[in-house]
């Protein structure tokens, strides 16, 4: 199904609540024509809600013609209002907005089949719907908007001022499954499996019988797209796992025993942790590192893929773990209404004058999707819930020249980080945890000695989407336990401070 961005912040959220009902659904422009929505044969539509009055000059609008196509549509808010405007109803521009839990009362008809007929709705608007469209029924009202939910069955027009796709609504997902598979019959297929053989056929269509090449970076994302590709397509592909000694402890073994290892894919894994070490040294400038460390793995990476090329035939494919959200981020998937929200950086990023040519098979998953995914081909689970990890790894972790020994120093106490807050059953809460090496001394004693040694910082995190963050209240035992094993453990560690900044102001990592 297609859902139309009226350039509200929910439009997404619509999206990904009807994947979670097992429905495949898009986000696509408002101004799509219906010629192209015909070409698409979706099963169903559902208009957006939005921060315009449909009243206001330049008001997303959609084609009329869409309403004509027989395609059961569900207009959300904005969207409502705008069906009701077009045809035939009527929209009253009031002063007051209503923003909120609201009662609903009366609700009948399919959307609510089922379902109490009384619920608590969350509203947030401005102008209502006075009049449904010309032929349709109110199925519900609440205190102060007369048309709450409206429907035509014959024409396959539904509307909802309030907002089913939020939690607020605590019906609202049942509201949209009763639109999707009674209204529009659409069954709930679209699940992992489904994914995976979609994909895959996809995949033999674009590469045929050519070499694929793809870059696995430890996360999850180029993990999965790895195996999706190697189903398709078996050892057409090889996978390049740069190791530039800035990752954390074991996983660099981690990617090898488990691609290499245990799915058997061919794989190249290049020991470049001195080429990186050499580069970094002297710098502690935190751009210069991320700009070496990123243009470093390019030339690892396009000297390796150069070696595969001449081995045996041109590599044509380059896999990347492109997600829907960068989709959507980058503006391909919108007008310009939802605002830009953050360029990427990742270390991966490959050249442009590398002539190959995209195999992206992430790129109409959200992350928590591509989780899914990842369980359902069997990725080990460490892998399938590792926490966001930075293209630069650990060099941005070390506030300070990156040295061999900080490295020594900080992976260790990374490790019993990770160790401590996987056991405490925090691990997945955190949207990340880590330990940071400040690259300063101080003094401490120890079995009566003075020492002189460095930090450690303990970062926790909880967080969203990484665009804001919280501290996490980890519990005093917790902090406890790992401030004395990385003291007691770990040497040249005297000291464990814990960073309790929120982003805004500070950011999640320290450079
Ligand atoms: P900040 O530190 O800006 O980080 O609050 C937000 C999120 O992005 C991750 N991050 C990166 N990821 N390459 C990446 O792939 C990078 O250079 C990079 N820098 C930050 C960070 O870990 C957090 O999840």
């Amino acid at each position: 199904m297609l859902v139309l961005d009226m350039g509200g912040q929910y439009a997404q959220l619509i999206a990904r609540r009807v994947r979670e009902a097992r429905v495949f659904s898009e986000l696509v422009p408002h101004s799509i024509g219906a010629d192209e929505v015909r070409r698409r044969k979706p099963l169903a539509l559902i208009l957006s809600g939005g921060p315009a009055s449909v009243y206001s000059e330049g008001a997303p609008r959609v084609d009329d013609a869409l309403f004509e196509l027989g395609i059961p549509t569900l207009g959300i808010c904005y969207g409502a209002q705008l069906m009701a405007l077009d045809l035939g109803g009527e929209v009253a521009r009031t002063d007051a907005s209503e923003f909120g839990k609201a009662e609903l009362e009366g609700g009948t008809g399919a959307l609510f089949a089922g379902l109490p007929e009384e619920q608590t709705v969350w509203m947030s608007h401005r102008d209502t719907v006075t009049a449904p469209p010309a032929g349709a029924r109110i199925t519900g009202r609440s205190g102060s908007t007369p048309v709450a939910a409206f429907e035509d069955p014959t024409r396959g027009l539904y509307g909802v001022q309030f907002h089913p796709e939020v939690r607020h609504t605590p019906y609202g997902q049942d509201v949209l499954k009763n639109f999707l598979y009674e209204v529009a019959g659409a069954p709930p297929a679209w699940t992992p499996a489904a994914v995976i053989e979609e994909q895959v056929e996809r995949i033999r269509a674009q590469v045929g019988t050519e070499r694929v090449i793809c870059g696995l970076s430890g996360g999850v994302d180029s993990a999965v797209a790895a195996l999706l590709v190697y189903k398709a397509v078996g050892d057409q592909l090889t996978c390049v796992f740069v190791d530039h000694g800035l990752m954390r402890e074991n996983e660099g073994e981690q990617v090898a025993e488990t691609f290499g290892g245990h799915f058997r894919v061919p794989l190249v894994h290049v020991q470049a942790q001195d080429r990186f070490l050499a580069r970094l040294e002297g710098v502690s400038e935190p751009e210069e590192k991320r700009r070496i460390v990123g243009e470093e793995f390019i030339r690892v990476f396009e000297e390796e893929a150069r070696k595969l090329s001449d081995g045996g035939g041109d590599v044509r494919f380059l896999v990347q773990g492109t997600l829907y959200s960068d989709v959507i981020e980058s503006g391909g998937a919108d007008d310009g209404l939802a605002a830009k929200i953050k360029s990427h950086h990742n270390v991966g990023g490959l050249p442009a004058d590398m002539r190959m040519e995209l195999v992206e098979p992430l790129r109409l998953l959200f992350k928590d999707e591509v989780r899914r995914v990842g369980e359902e081909l069997g990725l080990p689970e460490r892998m399938v819930w590792r926490q966001p990890f930075p293209g630069p790894g650990l060099a941005i972790r070390i506030i300070g020249e990156v040295t061999r020994e900080r490295l020594e120093i900080l992976r260790a106490a990374d490790a019993v980080l990770q160790e401590e807050v996987r056991r405490a059953g925090l691990y997945r809460e955190l949207w990340q945890s880590f330990a940071v090496l400040p690259a300063i001394k101080s003094v401490g004693v120890q079995g009566d000695e003075r020492t002189y040694a460095y930090p450690i910082v303990i970062r926790a995190v909880t967080s969203e989407d990484a665009m804001t963050a919280d501290w996490a209240r980890l519990p005093y035992d917790l902090l406890e336990t790992i401030s004395s094993r990385i003291i007691n453990e770990i040497s040249g560690v005297n000291r464990v401070a814990l960073d309790i900044s929120s982003k805004p102001p500070s950011t999640i990592e320290w450079e």
